[in-house]
């Protein structure tokens, strides 16, 4: 076990990072006059989410006024800057992460590394200019089984005025919820099961509806961003009564878009289709998760009005976003090995401890939520290449998510297609990968599942860039 360091060193860490905050705030400036803060309350609400009864959920609005339904989208411009101030209407602690932007460390969310709590009543002010475009969300990193479990998942979508329009756009918020009767919670999680793949959900939802249907024009073309934010779910993403075409993953575009046949994203992870609704009105196109024995739809998508007639070989690549390559000739080797530990209770924590340890991130398990923070993994030279050796010795799947940074996959023993850069990738059972990165952004940067179950239980760490 790596020894722990008192929090006042790791403190002192946090602070050279002042200079990744002024950074971020010269960006803003230099975008323009700082923008209009967006205000988004954490706040209490009531939401028909299952069949039978109400269930109480946990949201964001937007203003200080109520808001009962599903966290809104976020719409934020490549290369401008935003502003968004946290105000925490619950009562207990949150902190707002940006999953998968590139902005300063400050602006990243993780309580007691980043920025301190924010409790009952406080506010905490977001300030940052996200250089890449694409489909991306937000979400608490504090008690994230239960925040991010009764509602506090939302989308992002940074806008590139470059990229191509279609003819509809639809966003999915993919998660499931663990209801019981009367919608009510049950047990958040098994332990048996957190530590395996995780404990699913009850109810299944896409923008917190039961198989919602949407209109979108006959024989268009229509950009779906499908975030999967459950907290446990892999989802495999097919489509019948349709065809599409995938343009981007997590964020970023592929080189050339191809047809969507089945696609596995796990939580934290994001797609980007382009879909040629059928011509004849009324036609439906349905999104199934093709995972398990017993495929079920996510949402479907109606055709409606003359058809358009457009061609889905006429959708070229979208414009890339600026990842920098890694070099590879003076890049750093790191091993990262996923694997299970034995099982003794985590110390408490403001901040929600699952009270077990199931896993590790290099035999070490991150002891609790956010407790007295441990050694970095590794420490990182700014501006340097590296490459993770990362090693899977599990029999389960793990969605591993690096924050403020974007990671290329370099090769893997168990797949053939490398995906465009990305800051969260699906390690299949005993996959080993290796992926490249430029440490190109200062600061302590959280490296975890993004099974909540298995990030709660030890499966987390994280790099400090100086
Ligand atoms: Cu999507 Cu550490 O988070
Ligand atoms: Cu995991």
């Amino acid at each position: 076990m790596t020894p722990l360091l008192s929090r006042r060193t790791f403190l002192q860490g946090s602070a050279a990072l002042g200079g990744a905050f002024a950074l971020g705030a010269g960006l803003a400036a230099r975008a323009g006059a700082a923008p209009e803060p967006q205000l988004l309350t954490a706040q209490l609400a009531k939401a028909q989410i299952a069949g039978d009864g109400v269930t109480p959920v946990i949201t964001y609005g937007l203003g200080e006024t109520t808001h009962a339904g599903m966290p809104p989208v976020l719409r934020m411009r490549k290369g401008e800057a935003y502003a968004a101030r946290l105000m925490n209407r619950l009562d207990e602690p949150t902190t707002v992460h940006w999953h998968g932007l590139r902005i300063a460390n400050a602006m990243d969310g993780v309580p007691e590394m980043t920025q301190p709590y924010v409790y009952p009543g406080d506010h905490f002010d977001y300030l940052f200019t996200p250089p890449d475009a694409g489909t991306f969300w937000y979400h608490p990193h504090c008690n994230t089984l239960t925040q991010m479990g009764h509602g506090l998942t939302g989308l992002i979508v940074v806008e590139n005025p470059a990229d191509p329009t279609f003819d509809a756009e639809i966003v999915l918020n993919l998660r499931d919820w663990r209801l019981g009767a009367g919608g009510k919670y049950i047990d958040p999680f098994k332990p048996r099961d957190a530590a395996r793949g995780g404990t699913y959900g009850t109810v299944r939802t896409a923008n917190w509806q039961q198989e919602p249907v949407y209109d979108a024009p006959a024989g268009g073309l229509v950009r779906v961003r499908i975030a999967a934010t459950d907290v446990t779910r892999i989802y495999t993403i097919g489509l019948e009564g349709a065809e599409a075409k995938v343009v981007a993953l997590d964020g970023n575009p592929v080189e050339r878009p191809f047809l969507l046949d089945r696609l596995d994203i796990g939580p934290g992870q994001r797609v980007d289709l382009v879909m040629r609704m059928p011509d004849s009105e009324g036609a439906r196109a349905t999104l199934g998760n093709f995972r398990g024995s017993k495929p079920w739809t996510i949402a479907s998508l109606r055709a409606g009005g003359p058809s358009l007639k457009r061609d889905l070989g006429d959708v070229a690549p979208l414009p890339g976003n600026p990842v920098a390559r890694a070099d590879l000739s003076t890049a750093k080797r790191i091993p990262l090995e996923l694997t299970a530990t034995a099982e003794h209770k985590a110390v408490p924590s403001v901040c929600g401890s699952l009270g077990y340890t199931f896993w590790a991130l290099n035999k070490v398990p991150w002891p609790g939520d956010t407790p007295d923070p441990i050694a970095p993994i590794e420490e990182l030279k700014l501006g340097k290449s590296y490459v993770l050796e990362i090693a899977n010795r599990t029999p389960h799947a793990h969605p591993i998510h690096l924050h403020g940074l974007s990671f290329r996959i370099l090769s893997s023993n168990k797949r053939s297609f490398l995906p465009p850069p990305t800051d969260t990738i699906l390690l299949l059972p005993d996959e080993q990968a290796e992926v490249a990165l430029v440490a190109d952004n200062p600061g302590d940067w959280v490296i975890h599942c993004h099974i909540i179950e298995h990030q709660k239980t030890g499966m987390t760490g994280y790099f400090r860039i100086i």
